[in-house]
């Protein structure tokens, strides 16, 4: 099983439609692929994790990167796992409205700004979004 984990900005003017439509293509793509993952959106920034066959994951961050609905696509870990984190999800959309849980998307994309980013905080980042997602507390999701 492969991971990969990246943050870029979204292009400016970006919209809920557009939301919508990378999140369609997203789901549509990655199950049949089979893949999974966790998109979120936070303050103009995504933080995405994609989990599957190391070759299709690849193959569809290749896509990502050259997307125009954003830019400084930057790769923070990539790595084999034993296990997916959301094998529920085809991709699980979360925008945190909570405050404490932005305060902590925030601490992720600061943390993830140097270079000596340690890939222990960002496996217990997705932890803990993977159980805020399984706690129901998600705005807007898709169940495999
Ligand atoms: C932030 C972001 C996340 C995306 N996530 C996925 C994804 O998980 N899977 C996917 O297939 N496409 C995703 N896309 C869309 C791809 O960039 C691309 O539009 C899609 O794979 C269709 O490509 P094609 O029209 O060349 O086949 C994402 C785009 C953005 C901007």
């Amino acid at each position: 099983m492969y991971q990969l984990n990246y943050r870029s900005t979204s292009s400016i003017g970006l919209g809920y439609n557009d939301l919508e439509d990378i999140l369609n293509t997203a789901i549509t793509v990655n199950s049949e692929k089979n893949i999974s993952g966790c998109l979120i959106y936070h303050n103009d920034n995504f933080v995405q994790i994609l989990e599957g066959n190391k070759k299709d994951v690849l193959q569809v961050y290749e896509k990502i990167k050259v997307d125009k609905r954003h830019h400084t696509v930057t790769l923070l870990w990539e790595n084999e796992v034993p296990n997916r984190f959301f094998p529920e999800w085809n991709m699980a959309f979360y925008r945190p409205d909570d405050k404490n849980v932005q305060q902590f998307v925030s601490n992720l994309l600061l943390l993830s700004q140097f270079s000596d980013r340690s890939s222990g905080s960002l496996l217990s980042f997705w932890a803990t979004v993977q159980r805020i997602l399984r706690e129901g507390m998600v705005s807007q999701y898709q169940k495999v």
